[in-house]
C-alpha cells in the first residue's frame, strides 16, 4: 500500500526517554510509570473538550484526540512517563467494515455482529486499506507527537486478535461468551481465519502508528483470560506471536531501524505467564491477581514486567496506598530494571483525580530510593 509521507522534524526531541530505557531492558534511575486509561473520564477536563461528541468522534478528530491524550500529562507534570494515543481497540474491526456505535454508559455494541459462516464471509473478502481506513489514526497520532513536544513517548496500541474475535461475535462486551466460545469450539477452522486476518490488520496498523510517530506499542488481549490454556495456546498466543515477529520486519520495511519497544497484556492469563517472557514481547504487562514476587520469579529476568495495582486501591486511604505502591515496587526486582509501573486494568470513571496524583508521587518517592 501507499506510504505515509511524515514530516519528522515536526517532533522536538525527547527529553523524557526513561521508559524506553526500561523497556529495553536497562538499568534506570526509577521504574517509569503511566496508568491504563490515564486519559478520559476521571479527568474533568476531558468532558469539556468532548462536549457532546460520540466517542469515536473525538478519537476521528485529531486536534480533539491529541489534546484529549496530552490533557493527564499535563495535569501531572512530571509524574507520567508516557502518553497512550487516545484512540481504541474496537478501530480494527471498524476498519474491516463491521459498524462499532458506543453507547452511553453502556459501551460498545455492534448492530450487525458475526453469527453466522456467511456473516464471517464477508469480513474476510472485505479488503482492507489499513493507510485509508485507518488514515484518522495516523493523522491523530502525528498530532500528538508533535503536540506532546517530547514531553514522553507516545504508545500506539491494538487490541488482541482473540479480543477482537470476542468483541466482533457477541457485538459488545459479555459475560457467558457464547458466541466467541461457539467460533471456536463449532467452527475452529473459520475462527482461525478471522483470528489471522485480524492479525495482519494489526501488524500494518501497529507499523503505520509507528510511522505516523508512535515510539512504543501495546498490545490489549484484555480477555485473555477467558480461555482455557490449552486454548489460548491455540487461539491467543500463536496471534501475539505473529504480530511480535512481523511488526519489526515491516517497520524495516518501512524504513525504521530503531527497535520499537512491545507490550503485551493479556488480563488474566495467569496460566500463560512462562509462555508470554518467550513470546518475543519487550515487556508483558501484568493484571494485579499476580504477586510481584510470584510474577518475577517466572520471569527470571527475561521480559520487562510491567503492572499491577489494582485500580481499587485508589478508592483507599492515603496509608493504604503508599503501603501497597511499596509492597509492588520492592517486590517487582527493586525496581531499577525490568520494571515498568501501572496498574492491572485502567482507570474508572469515578476516580479521584488527586488521589491519582498521590498514588503517582508516592511511585516516584518510593521508586526513587
Ligand atoms: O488513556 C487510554 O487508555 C487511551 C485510550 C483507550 C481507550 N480504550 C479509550 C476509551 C484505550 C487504550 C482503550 C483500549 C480498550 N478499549 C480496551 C483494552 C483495555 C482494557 O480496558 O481492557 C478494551 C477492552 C476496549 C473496548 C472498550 N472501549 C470498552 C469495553 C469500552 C466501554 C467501557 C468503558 O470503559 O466505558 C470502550 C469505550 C472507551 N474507550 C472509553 C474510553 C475513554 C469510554 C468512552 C466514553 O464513554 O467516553
Amino acid at each position: 500500500s501507499a506510504a505515509q509521507s511524515i514530516d519528522r522534524s515536526q517532533f522536538a526531541p525527547l527529553k523524557n526517554d526513561l521508559i524506553l530505557r526500561a523497556a529495553r531492558g536497562e538499568v534506570v534511575e526509577r521504574p517509569p510509570c503511566w496508568i491504563m486509561r490515564q486519559a478520559g473520564r476521571y479527568l474533568p477536563e476531558y468532558h469539556d473538550v468532548k462536549g457532546k461528541r460520540d466517542f469515536f468522534e473525538t478519537c476521528r478528530d485529531a486536534e480533539v484526540a491529541a489534546e484529549i491524550t496530552i490533557q493527564p500529562v499535563r495535569r501531572y507534570k512530571g509524574l507520567i512517563d508516557a502518553a497512550i494515543i487516545f484512540s481504541d481497540i474496537l478501530v480494527i474491526p471498524q476498519a474491516m467494515g463491521m459498524k462499532v456505535e458506543l453507547i452511553d454508559g453502556k459501551g460498545p455494541h455492534f448492530p450487525e455482529p458475526l453469527r453466522t459462516p456467511s456473516d464471517l464471509q464477508k469480513v474476510l473478502d472485505y479488503e482492507v486499506d489499513v493507510l485509508k481506513e485507518l488514515d484518522w489514526a495516523f493523522k491523530a497520532i502525528t498530532l500528538t507527537r508533535k503536540n506532546l513536544n517530547g514531553e514522553v513517548p507516545l504508545f500506539g496500541f491494538c487490541g488482541g486478535p482473540w479480543t477482537l474475535l470476542v468483541y466482533m461475535s457477541e457485538g459488545g462486551g459479555s459475560r457467558l461468551f457464547r458466541y466467541a466460545k461457539e467460533w471456536i469450539n463449532l467452527y475452529p477452522e473459520l475462527s482461525h481465519k478471522l483470528l489471522q486476518k485480524i492479525t495482519d490488520v494489526a501488524v500494518e496498523f501497529l507499523a503505520q502508528q509507528v510511522v505516523a510517530g508512535a515510539q512504543i506499542l501495546q498490545v490489549f488481549e484484555s480477555w485473555g483470560g477467558e480461555l482455557s490454556s490449552v486454548d489460548f495456546d491455540e487461539f491467543s498466543l500463536p496471534y501475539l506471536k505473529n504480530i511480535v515477529e512481523r511488526v519489526p520486519k515491516r517497520l524495516i520495511e518501512l524504513g525504521i531501524t530503531e527497535h520499537v519497544p512491545m507490550t503485551v497484556f493479556s488480563k488474566g492469563s495467569w496460566y500463560a505467564l512462562d509462555k508470554l517472557c518467550n513470546s518475543g514481547f519487550d515487556t508483558v504487562s501484568l493484571d494485579w491477581s499476580w504477586d510481584p514476587k510470584e510474577a518475577v520469579k517466572i520471569n527470571n529476568g527475561r521480559v520487562v514486567l510491567q503492572g499491577n495495582l489494582d485500580p481499587g486501591v485508589i478508592y483507599g486511604s492515603d496509608e493504604i496506598i503508599t503501603k501497597k505502591v511499596q509492597y509492588m515496587i520492592e517486590n517487582f526486582n527493586g525496581s531499577k530494571k525490568n520494571y515498568i509501573i501501572n496498574f492491572g486494568h485502567g482507570t474508572h470513571p469515578f476516580m479521584d483525580t488527586e488521589k491519582i496524583r498521590f498514588f503517582l508521587k508516592e511511585c516516584h518517592r518510593l521508586g526513587s530510593n
